[in-house]
């Protein structure tokens, strides 16, 4: 029978006592994390978000009754405890907890809920399986970890709402129900009962509201954000997650938001955790990340860069190479040093060797061709195609030596920096290269500001068709849109996009020049963005901004790599909720109020 906490009053959380508070009646409460029965004496460990409190229940102190009631208690029951602090007995101390050397010898006892048997135990949790763990998330929410891990999370949003606050940005809320615009990911809609045959979109980003906020005057904005994307999950993306999302009037230049944007980090880092930044962030260009690591978001604590050899190979006997170049490609090699070293020492076997290439080709390459240098001459399949004096060549440049292995890539651009980014990395996870507990921070600009795609036959942006060029690259609009820059930058911490945005364009003409370059008609510009573009005509400040992404940094400052740990009702890999099983069929009603039939035999 559950028994009310009326009279009771929690006087503090169960870590919050230490040996000075011994002597005095205190009242705790909590689940039962363990319980132990040695005859006249039962231990309770009481658990509450703050840690462990051990309690006695002792016959002589608590009387028949009240020992009785403490003998029913099981694993996760809830009770309150009104009892007297004092020392632990030396042979009972645990030095493992905050509050080891003390406990609460009990004096009064009420179970205020008790608990059916559990799925899985709360310190077990970890090595549940996913579905089981997601569909009781509210038990695996009790373990410590995940409790740590949304108080940072709270502490994080907290810190940033100072900053913003201390620097005269204004918190503003925009709609979640929204008008469904084109590019990006695709829509989450909602159907409108009003407007039959009618929908509205929850929103990607905050991006249009923010930038007509802008032109509203307010100067400076900024939001703790929902959004929403209809894409594939991966271990860093769910459908919907938060944004610490910004904008701010009067810019002269992307300083003045990366400096903002920086200033933020290094208030978030240091309050959370201690960590100072860097007193200068690095900068790296998108091409120079590119060239050197494969990647926009190079994770720079560790080596293994990309050697461009394509001058060496252009023209050689081994088409693969030589016909990739023809084409406009490029080849490009990583040295994994000191991976093929023999016996004991080797980090890559022939073996492991050979099961990177299906690991490449899920990044479109064709293949993985290697060069291994051993004491004893070289391995490779390639060698034979190559030539004494190539081989020499690129040996030199990649820095060979014995015990070390070569990867290339071979083909366009896109591919041979998706493939070797991505072999790199996996290459430093099996050589243990990356360090731990270490944080790399690094801005990453001059984005492209399209990107021409194959399927589509047309140009996307890249970042987002709000996005201003570079002043310099202004004139290539109309000659070259490829080779167009944009004042976009990325913030990445350890290999993660951490955060992104850039200047807008605040000109209507720039905005529908870029519009056409994307493929919107006029009559679509105005059907999609018109609202948009008109606002753009009555006075617009420059202005730009950026948004965090408020998961990754908890992630990030968590270290985890699981963004599911960062989210309290997280969604899984195809984005239903196993613990209130959405989404979920519809009353026959509820369809017809909304003027929808459902129709998924053709699905
Ligand atoms: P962007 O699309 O780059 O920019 O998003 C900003 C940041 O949000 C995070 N993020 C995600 N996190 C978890 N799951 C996802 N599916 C997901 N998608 C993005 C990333 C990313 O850096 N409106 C612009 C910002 C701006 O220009 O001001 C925008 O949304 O950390
Ligand atoms: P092949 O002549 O196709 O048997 O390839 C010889 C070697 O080159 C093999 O090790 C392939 O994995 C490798 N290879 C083939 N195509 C590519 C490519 N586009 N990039 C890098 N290596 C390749």
């Amino acid at each position: 029978m559950a028994e009310l906490m009326s009279g009771m009053k929690r006087t503090a959380y169960c870590t919050e006592f230490s040996a000075g508070d011994v002597g005095r009646e205190v009242t705790v409460t909590g689940w039962a994390d363990s319980w132990r029965n040695h005859g006249g004496l039962i231990f309770i460990d009481l658990r509450d978000r703050s840690g462990i409190m051990q309690v006695v229940f002792d016959l002589s102190s608590i009387g028949e009754e009240g020992f009785a009631k403490a003998e029913a208690i099981r694993t996760e029951y809830v009770i309150a405890v009104r009892g007297t602090v004092r020392m632990r007995d030396d042979d009972r101390i645990n030095p493992r907890l905050k509050t080891g050397n003390i406990e609460i010898l009990a004096e009064e006892l009420r179970i205020l809920s008790e608990s059916e048997n559990l799925p899985f135990g709360i310190s077990e949790a970890a090595s549940v399986n996913d579905a089981t763990r997601l569909k009781y998330r509210y038990l695996e929410l009790r373990t410590p970890r995940l409790q740590e891990i949304l108080m940072l999370r709270s502490r994080i949003c907290h810190t940033a709402r100072n900053y913003m606050d201390e620097n005269g940005f204004v918190e503003i809320e925009t709609p979640f129900l929204c008008r469904s615009t084109p590019e990006g990911a695709r829509d989450y809609l909602v159907p409108s009962r009003v407007h039959k045959g009618e929908f509205y979109a929850l929103p990607q980003s905050p991006q249009l509201y923010k930038q007509i906020l802008m032109i509203s005057g307010m100067d400076k904005y900024y939001q703790i954000a929902k959004c929403f994307r209809d894409e594939d999950l991966r271990a860093d993306r769910q459908p919907e997650f938060t944004q610490i999302d910004m904008e701010m009037s009067f810019v002269s230049d992307q300083e003045d938001v990366m400096g903002i944007a920086e200033g933020m980090m290094r208030r978030v880092f240091k309050e959370t955790k201690g960590i100072e930044l860097p007193e200068k962030i690095r900068r790296m260009t998108y091409k120079e990340a590119m060239e050197r690591f494969g990647s926009d978001k190079p994770d720079t604590r560790f080596g293994l860069e990309l050697v461009d050899v394509t001058d060496i190979v252009r023209g050689c006997g081994f088409q693969v190479f030589s016909g990739a170049v023809e084409r406009g490609g490029s080849v490009r090699l990583i040295n994994a040093k000191g991976f093929y070293k023999g016996g004991d020492q080797a980090i890559l076997s022939r073996k492991d060797v050979d099961a990177l290439l299906p690991f490449v080709k899920a990044y479109r390459a064709k293949g993985l061709a290697w060069i291994a240098v051993k004491e004893d001459g070289l391995q490779s399949p390639i060698i034979k195609f190559l030539g004494d004096e190539v081989t020499k060549k690129i040996l030199d440049r990649a820095g060979a030596e014995p015990g070390d292995i070569i990867f290339f890539g071979a083909d366009s651009d896109d591919i041979v920096f998706a493939s070797l980014g991505a072999l790199r990395l996996k290459l430093a996870r099996i050589g243990k290269l990356i360090p731990e507990n270490t944080y790399d921070f690094l801005w990453v600009t001059e984005f492209p500001m399209f990107h021409y795609d194959e399927t589509e036959k047309r140009y996307v942006a890249e970042h987002h068709p709000f996005t201003m060029p570079m002043e310099e690259d202004i004139p290539l609009l109309d000659t070259d849109p490829s080779k167009v820059r944009s004042q976009a930058y990325d913030f990445v911490i350890n290999g993660y996009e951490a955060g992104g945005g850039s200047v807008r364009i605040h000109s209507q003409q720039i905005q529908s020049k870029v519009f056409d370059l994307l493929g919107f008609s006029e009559e679509e510009q105005a059907a999609k963005f018109g609202f948009f573009v008109t606002a753009l005509k009555y006075g617009t400040p420059p202005h730009g901004g950026l948004a965090f992404g408020l998961d990754r940094l908890v992630m990030l400052l968590a270290g985890t790599e699981d963004i599911k740990d960062v989210i309290a009702f997280p969604k899984v890999q195809n984005a239903s909720d196993l613990m209130s099983e959405s989404p979920s069929p519809v009353d026959v009603r509820q369809l017809k109020e909304l003027a929808l039939k459902v129709d998924i035999s053709k699905a």
